[in-house]
């Protein structure tokens, strides 16, 4: 009995029938459980010590080579209803899932420990974060979950205050592919989560509970839960407007959200601040306003490309206190990864580095590492009340046709933009990379319930009263012929960002096109920038021709959904359709 909730203890009690576990141990998230947590992980091989002259408290995890990404295949949203969970999820019948996974639970925790993780989304005293608990056989869990999220004592005492908490069941079971199941019950705020180690697949306090069970209970409540980075960009006046960017997994938003100002904007005074680099809560305020938390506290990061001139802020963070995730090492153990200097000489499995291999790291290795231990973190990533959102953002990989950035004319506009985003599919999740899919608002793997629903309660937030952000869609990743980008990217991103928050303080008019509103070629600062003027060219043009099939295409994606499809989108959908044929 560690509880004083009867609901927590009859939950443990339960799950230890059912797993029979060799011990059960309830985490406090103190620093002396932490390094207890990595001394187990050091002597059972869960974790390999690296340089700790260079690297101290970085230690390095080799998964299982079957088990390195999310599984969208095997992930369900279980709902009463198939059409709550809608076509953008896949669906079992509530009691079909519990049998399935109850089978695969039974026993699997035999001479084993059982952790049971309190764990609290969001600043601890916020009225915005929720609280969750998950159990786990996982020590690597445990180690993450303390990185992750605000765990231990403090959110076990909200949990017994409040009496209410996500239920979150994991195992790694044997790491077999064939009995691997990530299940979300979002009516019964339960997830279970069996034969993965990964991250996203494990760590059930990020993708699982903030944005797959979240984004359900948002619905109802009346607040967004989404796929967003959140960033301060503080101008030379020292005024900061907040941003809210999303973008598909692998496709920029920790980079975005830790930008270095480049030089001449540095000179200037102009500043980055951090706040979220995954996941945004975002609630309506009294004034109107949308306000955001990051509901984590930590970062799960992608290593392969963070480099001192792409990501200087990451790259500093990781110097200490970091477990990584399937990367490469050099001869003298520390952490290597492609874009860093010097030679790897073992892979992510741990053998001798040979290019006929592939890559040193897993293209989808990962750093776990705490906020607070990022140069850029800003001082208001801890309020209780969140940040006020000032523009919202769309992106994803686009070779082709997608401009540089442009505006939506209002809100309805900007819902549709973000619905109809369609970026390449990437490493972090298995599966071909490379391949175009449409990726509604980034969350086609992480929306709770069925996208048309989903996209009524965006259009929803526009009501009398309401100051929402101007919505904007950006693509920092066209190519030339050359299959080269177009655009420099990385920190030069602020130069797109200024533009955006000059049109929200009504500072520049903007060219206006069926798609959406572009810079002017004068209003965009290139200022020593780099680029070639017909890739810049190509990059705010709007190909009429190939957006009149996009508008096509994108009109079969809407009506896929059916009659729950809000008809104001489709109307917009066949507005600009229209235009584009004039
Ligand atoms: P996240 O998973 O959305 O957080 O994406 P990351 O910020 O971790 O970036 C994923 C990959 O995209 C990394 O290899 C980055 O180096 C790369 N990347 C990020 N931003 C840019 C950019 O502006 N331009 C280009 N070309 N690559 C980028
Ligand atoms: P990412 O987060 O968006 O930073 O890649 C992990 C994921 O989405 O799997
Ligand atoms: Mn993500
Ligand atoms: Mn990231």
């Amino acid at each position: 009995m560690s509880s004083s909730l009867a609901a927590l203890n009859d939950w443990v009690a339960d799950v230890a029938r059912l797993t029979q576990p060799e011990s059960i141990h309830w985490c406090d998230g103190s620093d002396e459980e932490y390094q207890a947590l990595v001394r187990r992980m050091l002597d059972n091989g869960d974790l390999i010590e690296l340089n700790q002259e260079t690297h101290p408290g970085c230690y390095l995890h080799r998964s299982d080579p079957g088990d390195v990404a999310r599984v969208e295949h095997l992930t369900f949203v279980c709902t009463p209803e198939r059409d709550d969970a809608g076509p953008n999820n896949h669906w079992m019948a509530p009691a079909d899932a519990h049998a399935k996974m109850d089978e695969l639970f039974e026993g699997c925790m035999r001479g084993r420990t059982m952790y049971v993780i309190p764990y609290c989304m969001g600043p601890i005293d916020s009225p915005i974060s929720r609280c969750g608990v998950e159990i786990s056989d996982s020590p690597y869990v445990a180690a993450n979950m303390r990185i992750m999220t605000r765990m231990g004592k403090p959110a076990q005492a909200r949990i017994e205050r409040e009496g209410r908490f996500v239920k979150g069941l994991h195992s790694v079971g044997e790491l077999d592919p064939k009995r691997r199941f990530i299940m979300h019950f979002p009516e019964e705020l339960t997830i279970k989560s069996f034969g993965s180690g990964y991250g996203g697949n494990a760590l059930l306090g990020k993708k699982c509970h903030a944005l797959r069970i979240a984004s359900h209970q948002a619905r109802s409540e009346g607040w967004l839960a989404e796929h967003m980075l959140i960033v301060g960009i503080e101008n030379p006046a020292g005024e900061t407007h907040y941003v809210a960017a999303a973008f598909p997994s692998a496709c920029g938003k920790t980079n975005l959200a830790m930008l270095i100002p480049p030089e001449g904007y540095r000179r200037d005074g102009w500043k980055v601040w951090t706040v979220g680099d995954d996941i945004s809560w975002m609630t309506p305020g009294e004034d109107g306003r949308l306000w955001a938390i990051n509901p984590e506290a930590g970062y799960f990061g992608v290593a392969p490309g963070t480099s001192e001139s792409t990501n200087p802020n990451a790259l500093k963070m990781l110097n200490r206190d970091a477990i990584f995730t399937n990367v490469g090492v050099t001869a003298d153990n520390q952490p290597w990864w492609e874009g860093l200097p010097g030679q790897p000489a073992k892979d992510w499995q741990g053998r001798d580095y040979d290019p006929a291999n592939g890559p040193a790291a897993h293209p989808n290795s990962r750093f776990t590492v705490s906020a607070k231990q990022c140069p850029s973190y800003s001082d208001k990533a801890e309020a209780a009340q969140g940040v006020p959102i000032s523009a919202i953002v769309f992106g994803g990989r686009r070779a082709s046709l997608v401009p540089l950035v442009s505006e939506a004319r209002d809100w309805t506009h900007g819902v549709l933009m973000g619905a109809a985003m369609g970026s390449e599919t990437t490493a972090a999740a298995t599966g071909a990379v490379g391949v175009l899919r449409r990726d509604s608002m980034a969350m086609k793997p992480f929306c709770g319930y069925n996208f048309a629903d989903y996209f009524s309660h965006w259009l929803d937030f526009d009501r009398p009263g309401a100051k929402l952000p101007r919505i904007y869609k950006v693509n920092w990743f066209r190519k030339g012929d050359d299959g080269k980008f177009l655009w420099p990217g990385f920190g030069d991103n602020l130069r797109v960002l200024e533009w955006m928050l000059k049109r929200v303080t009504g500072q520049v008019d903007a060219r206006e096109t069926p798609v959406g509103n572009l810079p002017r070629a004068e209003d965009l600062n290139t200022a020593d920038l780099e680029i070639d003027p017909a890739a810049l060219d190509a990059l705010l043009s709007v190909d009429e021709a190939g957006w009149r099939s996009e508008l096509s295409s994108i009109g079969e994606y809407l009506e896929d959904f059916g009659p729950r499809m809000p008809g104001k989108l489709r109307e917009e959908q066949r507005r600009i359709a229209d235009a584009l044929k004039a």
